[in-house]
């Protein structure tokens, strides 16, 4: 059994004051940091990239969670894994673009744990082949691209799936988590929590942690 983590995406933060954000996610409970790398094409809208990445590095003290929903990861990678990720996942819908088994390999002899993600509509049957080396499977449980979208339900039975398919790690769910729905996210199986809206829009970040935090616990 994996541990109930609570990673706060920094979408949702208030990037002008970036340092005092991620410092109070942190105070406030989180487990994980999670960065949303988007690059206007793989999903129609643009984040940042390695450079912010690497000054997050700089002021936090909990793991960078890098989800990349990018078309090239093979060509920026490196770029992230030298900026301090600490979990690095991309998506399986751009398989056709370079060798998903090596990158995941590439990823992990460097230090980093590896992970890969699925759109709403991608069967998590697709991962079959690389569930023996693959640290995270991230759920998106709304379709890549933007913060603060409404949680679909419909996605819950991917986390069985995945261990039927024999796949051991950790489980990620992404998109519409709050208190309202990470519930049955848990009871389904998910164990890291990515969270953007709910808790950067709270006013009391620690309250909203603790509460997301156990309603998880309370569904197992
Ligand atoms: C969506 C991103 C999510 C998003 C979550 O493309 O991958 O991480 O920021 O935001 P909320 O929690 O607001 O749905
Ligand atoms: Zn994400």
């Amino acid at each position: 059994m994996h541990p109930i983590r609570i990673a706060p995406s920094l979408l949702a933060a208030d990037f002008t004051r970036l340092h005092d954000e991620v410092r109070s996610v942190e105070d406030a409970g989180a487990d994980w940091l999670h960065l949303d790398v988007m690059d206007g094409h793989f999903v129609p809208n643009l984040t940042f990239g390695p450079f912010i990445t690497a000054a997050v590095k700089k002021c936090a003290q909990k793991p960078l969670d890098v989800h990349l929903m990018i078309t090239d990861p093979w060509k920026y990678a490196d770029a992230f894994l030298d900026a301090g990720a600490d979990l690095l996942t991309f998506h399986i819908e751009v398989e056709k673009n370079g060798d998903v088994r090596e990158l995941l390999d590439h990823i992990r002899a460097r230090g980093v744990k590896a992970g890969l993600s699925v759109q709403p509509d991608t069967p998590v049957q697709r991962l079959q082949p690389f569930v023996d080396r693959v640290d995270l499977v991230l759920v998106m449980s709304v379709f890549a691209g933007f913060g603060g979208q409404k949680f679909m339900p419909t996605v819950l039975p991917k986390v069985q799936e995945l261990r039927r398919l024999g796949f051991r790690g950790e489980v990620s769910m992404d998109g519409g988590i709050g208190p309202q729905t990470i519930a049955d996210s848990a009871r389904a199986g998910t164990n890291v929590f990515v969270a953007g809206t709910a808790v950067f829009g709270a006013t009391d970040r620690k309250g909203r942690i603790a509460e997301l935090r156990r309603a998880a616990m309370a569904a197992l």
